[in-house]
């Protein structure tokens, strides 16, 4: 018999070691971590269980809550999916050092770090990661699957596309758009519109790459 607040956790690494001490912070009990890893191996006190194959089991021995902790946005989201086509409850986890507006609206099994703000009227889609000290500011639009990585700032009025990564201390200045899966490299600040699918770096960011 499972725990009110039993949970099961995706990945095994960097992000897993996070994403267990956010859960724990958050009230909730890390039980088991699927990964392709050894079953036994143990991170932070927490053992792999087996990997993300065991998942429909676990549900049917009355395991029901699940978060995925991988770095990748895209694969994030579809094994989140796949999780939730399976009947899991995928707990958005916010750490008590965070401000989240009452008015902000966030979706399913999004990771708000410490000290991340997310101001009024933003909405963050399911799966999104708001990394260590992130803002997100009022009317953000941040898509499904995407990263807003640590201490890095969206203005107001900011749209993410889904799945994009934006780097690490990267600004964007209030109305900017960026496309769905780009990436803004660190520290690059964007003006204006970025293109879907482009690695863009720099001051103001210009696009280095198409993916
Ligand atoms: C933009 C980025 C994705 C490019 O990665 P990459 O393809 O492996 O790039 P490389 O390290 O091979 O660098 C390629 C070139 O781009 C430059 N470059 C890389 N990142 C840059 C950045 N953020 N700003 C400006 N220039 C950058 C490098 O200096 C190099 O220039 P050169 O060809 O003149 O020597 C990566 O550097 C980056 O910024 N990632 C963000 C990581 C992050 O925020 N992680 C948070 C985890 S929580």
């Amino acid at each position: 018999m499972s725990g009110d607040f039993d949970l099961h956790i995706v990945g095994a690494g960097g992000h897993a070691k996070v994403i267990i001490e956010l859960a724990r912070a958050a009230g909730w009990n890390p039980i088991g971590l699927l990964d392709p890893a050894p079953v036994g191996a143990t991170v932070l006190g927490v053992p792999v269980v087996g990997d993300d194959s065991l998942a429909p089991q676990l549900f049917a021995e009355g395991h029901a809550a699940a978060f995925v902790a991988l770095g990748r946005n895209e694969l994030r989201r579809r094994i989140g999916s796949r999780l939730r086509a399976i009947g899991f409850q995928l707990p958005t986890l916010v750490h008590p050092s965070a401000f989240v507006s009452p008015s902000a609206v966030l979706g399913e099994g999004i990771a708000v770090l410490p000290q991340a703000v997310v101001h009024a009227c933003a909405q963050i889609g399911d799966f999104a990661i708001v990394n260590t000290a992130a803002v997100v500011e009022h009317d953000c639009i941040v898509g499904p699957g995407a990263h807003v990585a640590p201490r890095s700032v969206l203005g107001g009025n900011v749209t993410l596309g889904e799945e994009v990564f934006f780097g690490i201390g990267a600004v964007a200045r209030p109305l900017s758009t960026i496309g769905p899966r780009t990436t803004i490299g660190a520290g690059g600040v964007v003006v204006g519109e970025i293109a879907a699918d482009v690695v863009a770096v720099g001051v103001p960011a210009r696009q280095v790459i198409g993916k």
